[in-house]
């Protein structure tokens, strides 16, 4: 069946509650448009209560977040950072900035998680940090990697871009390591335009992280009383959320479990839909997706045959329907090359980015548009 033009299925779509917008209305009317303002502050006190976290900083983005983490993680020249590859620039480059090595290894085929053999083979004695990648907002190995950071007295910080709202074993990602950075980016579940989070589980850089974020002041000193004016401690960066975007962002967090349970559905349903057909596309990460607390972020699937991805992407795109691919390897690409090391080869990170394709998912899509989805996927197929 094809469909008109206007009703062509885009890849996301932010959701924006009734009450983000009353939030946005209010702000744009008090004029209080600058970073921690109350729509702010309510936004940290919800995400550190919902996560168990010693504290939450709303940030312009998870990359100034992981900015700011390699930075309190102390990451200086010389220092290496053992990481997946098969993760957004963002990861390695706030490692790159402290001066420290991205040292590349490969991810497990069944999970695409950074692989805790690979990774614990890779430390050395100049390995600073491990970075956990959540790819699709999910972790299947996070309390390993934890337990192997621990036993190596290195940091581990998450790189929980996708995974506000996921758990694994009852306690949420972002809380295993010691700093954790949350996206909430146009694409993601909850979605501001440009906005993430920094997540402090080591109380003891709380109040630098605050420093860093804020422009290398202690203005915060000054706004709780503590201080009567402020000043430079630090060098930091301008990397606060703009009251607008906090404004529409709670709105989002009052409704994160409507938002959790609407993707899970339709997730379900691609999973139940495609699993059912006889098509050379597999399916991985269900297993865990299953059973820990996903916030089902993605939707995706790998082509068996990588050479089928261009012509089923252009199949779908022609009839109105988005997919998109993703990560160009970091280890291959320009900057990875130049400032990062590659321990051997990484082949399920070059499979899985050769045959990886996301499929729509947003709070709007409907039932029937995801078995649009599959049908039109099954008929690329038999044709
Ligand atoms: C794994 C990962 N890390 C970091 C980022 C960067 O997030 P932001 O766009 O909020 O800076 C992304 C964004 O898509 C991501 O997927």
């Amino acid at each position: 069946m094809e469909r008109a033009p206007d009703k062509r299925i885009p890849l996301c779509k932010p959701f924006l509650p009734k009450r983000s917008l009353a939030y946005l209305a209010d702000t744009l009317e008090s004029g209080a448009m600058g970073g921690d303002g109350p729509h702010g502050a309510w936004c940290e006190d919800f995400i550190r209560e919902r996560i168990g976290a010693a504290m939450a900083l709303l940030t312009n983005s998870a990359s100034s977040a992981l900015d700011i983490a390699c930075a309190l993680a102390g990451l200086a020249p010389g220092d290496e950072v053992v990481m997946s590859s098969f993760t957004f620039a963002s990861t390695a480059s706030a490692v790159v900035k402290t001066g420290a090595t991205p040292v590349f290894v490969d991810i497990d085929p069944a999970t695409l998680d950074l692989d805790v053999d690979a990774c614990e083979a890779a430390i050395t004695e100049r390995t600073r940090a491990i970075i956990a990648v959540h790819y699709a907002g999910q972790s299947r190995d996070i309390e390993a990697l934890a337990a192997l950071a621990d036993a190596r007295s290195i940091r581990l910080i998450e790189d929980a871009a996708q995974a506000f709202d996921s758990r694994k074993s009852g306690r949420a990602l972002g809380t295993f390591g010691a700093l954790a950075a949350f996206s909430f980016q146009q694409s993601k579940n909850l979605a501001v335009g440009e906005g993430g989070a920094l997540i402090v589980n080591d109380a003891r850089l709380v109040e630098r992280a605050r420093h860093l974020r804020d422009k290398g002041t202690d203005r915060h000193e000054m706004q709780v009383g503590a201080k009567p004016f402020y000043s430079w401690v630090e060098i930091g960066a301008g990397c606060q959320m703009p009251e607008p975007l906090a404004a529409l962002l709670r709105g989002q967090l009052e409704q994160a479990d409507f938002i959790t349970a609407q993707r899970g559905r339709l997730w379900r349903r691609y999973h139940r839909n495609l699993r059912a057909m006889k098509i050379p596309l597999s399916l991985r990460q269900t297993k865990i997706e299953e059973e820990s607390g996903s916030n089902y972020h993605l939707f995706h699937v790998i082509c068996d045959d990588a050479s089928t991805r261009a012509p089923l992407m252009n199949y779908l795109s022609e009839r109105g329907i988005s997919s998109a691919f993703h990560f160009i390897p970091l280890h291959s690409s320009p900057a990875g090359a130049r400032y990062g090391r590659t321990v051997g080869a990484l082949p399920v990170t070059d499979s899985v980015s050769a045959g990886l394709l996301r499929l729509p998912l947003f709070v709007g899509l409907t039932e029937g548009d995801v078995d649009h989805i599959c049908e039109t996927i099954g008929d690329f197929f038999a044709t």
